[in-house]
């Protein structure tokens, strides 16, 4: 590790502590605009910069292309949660600029006034074209589409057609905290169906919550994250299947999030959950907002398949109300023109994967973490350290680096830590050294 990157981060680790944010709700009720050591991030960018390893300076990669302050100049909330003094590698947004299309295409709405109410169904035709050429799936009928306000919300609506209150939702632990969160406020039971020592799908855990989830004659559903949240797990086609069967004959309805659906490694095969037989009575949620950064210009579609096309027809026509025309504006040039820029990303988070592995066998031997296959993120296994159930506070307290806390997570989740890759090399650089820093 360069030791210029030492010090640099020595002389931040001085600020005030900050308690570790358990969620999204508290991590959006900590937004602040206080004072910025403006000065401190700077040196610290300039260091990191001047310090990159030669082989990896490739100008097309977007997670290259800004610098430490010009990203704490932003104000979302991977940036305005934690003191200047912490790094931030957690929430899911990435430290890119937009795809310039998708830039353009906002900024020409606005320049037309082009802000009103959205029309049409551009954003379905451009997922469908995406699907067929990315996932080589021609399955994605327009017609048995709906925009939503986001994943989340058009979870909770799907989940609305299947079930009823009090009723079971399935999920694999650990896995992205709000499912829990959103299902519970919507007055349904969150069923646990641990991943196995793998992370994979343990199909008897599976079978075993479907029992539990349908006693007494309840109606039911699997939300299933595909890829997975927070391991970076991809279901092989034959694993979908196979959920699509055990879901049949259980008759539990399966609603999948695939809203890291583009994000994959170099030689990993998404394959869309709809496209597989048996799968026809499912509804995916889908986004362009991960792939390309668009958490915040908010839009996100569901899917039916056939068989559930009379579900989807009964969701009411307000709830496409919730996207905004300019989300859709984004979301659409994203998937009809944004493939190049995605393309760049993945190969940069290619190289992130392999950065992270070598800097934590060197730096952290006791941490197991396996490159996932797919989401920007990593998710660190930290119970051979003396860390406790909650690595990510110690981390964050003495090592000044904010990841996201493994128990939030559910069962299976403590003693882990989850880290966004979709940075530069440097950032994740001097995360290690400070994660490092943090055990000394
Ligand atoms: C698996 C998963 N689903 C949904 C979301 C949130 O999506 P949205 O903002 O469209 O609700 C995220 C964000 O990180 C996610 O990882």
């Amino acid at each position: 590790m360069p030791s210029s990157l030492s010090s640099a981060a020595s002389a931040d680790s001085r600020a005030t502590p900050a308690s570790p944010t358990r969620s999204m709700a508290r991590a959006r009720n900590a937004h602040s605009h206080r004072p910025r050591d403006t000065l401190s991030a700077v040196r610290l960018s300039f260091v990191l910069m001047n310090s990159l390893p030669s082989d990896a300076s490739d100008e097309a990669n977007p997670l290259r292309r800004l610098s430490l302050d010009q990203l704490r100049l932003r104000t979302s909330v991977k940036w305005r949660t934690y003191p200047d003094d912490v790094l931030p590698l957690w929430v899911a947004e990435m430290d890119v600029p937009l795809a310039e299309q998708v830039a353009r295409a906002v900024t020409d709405a606005i320049a037309l006034g082009d802000t009103g109410y959205p029309a049409g169904n551009a954003y379905a035709e451009a997922l469908a074209e995406f699907a067929r050429k990315r996932w080589d799936w021609d399955g994605l009928a327009v017609e048995r589409t709906a925009i939503v306000p986001d994943v989340m919300l058009g979870i909770v609506e799907v989940l609305k057609l299947f079930t009823g209150p009090g009723d079971r939702v399935v999920v694999n632990c650990p896995v992205y905290p709000p499912f829990y969160q959103f299902v519970e406020h919507l007055d349904r039971r969150i069923v646990e169906a641990p991943l196995g020592e793998d992370q994979r799908i343990d199909f008897a855990a599976l079978e075993d919550a479907f029992r539990r989830a349908v006693s007494g004659g309840r109606r039911a559903a699997y939300l299933l994250c595909s890829p997975h949240n927070p391991t970076g797990t991809v279901h092989t086609a034959d694993e979908l299947a196979a959920v699509a069967a055990l879901a049949d004959s259980y008759g539990v309805r399966v609603v999948v999030d695939e809203i890291h659906a583009p994000i994959v490694a170099s030689g990993t095969a998404f394959v869309p959950y709809l496209s597989v037989p048996g799968a026809e009575s499912g509804m995916s949620l889908m986004s362009a907002s991960k792939a390309w950064n668009l958490a915040g210009l908010k839009a996100a579609i569901a899917v039916a398949g056939p068989a559930a096309a009379d579900d989807l027809a009964r969701m009411p026509p307000e709830v496409s109300h919730g996207p905004s025309h300019l989300g859709i504006i984004a979301h659409t040039a994203a998937l009809r023109d944004g493939s190049g820029w995605l393309d760049a990303v993945l190969t940069g988070l290619d190289h992130n994967r392999r950065l992270l592995a070598d800097l934590l066998r060197e730096h952290l031997p006791a941490i197991r973490y396996e490159p996932a296959q797919g989401t920007y993120l990593a998710w660190l296994d930290c119970r051979a350290l003396p860390l406790g159930d909650d690595p990510a506070a110690v981390f964050l307290e003495r090592g000044r680096v904010a990841l996201t806390s493994g128990t939030d997570f559910g069962t299976g989740g403590a003693g882990h830590v989850r880290l966004n890759l979709a940075t530069s090399p440097e950032l994740i650089t001097e995360a290690v050294r400070r994660m490092s820093a943090a055990l000394d």
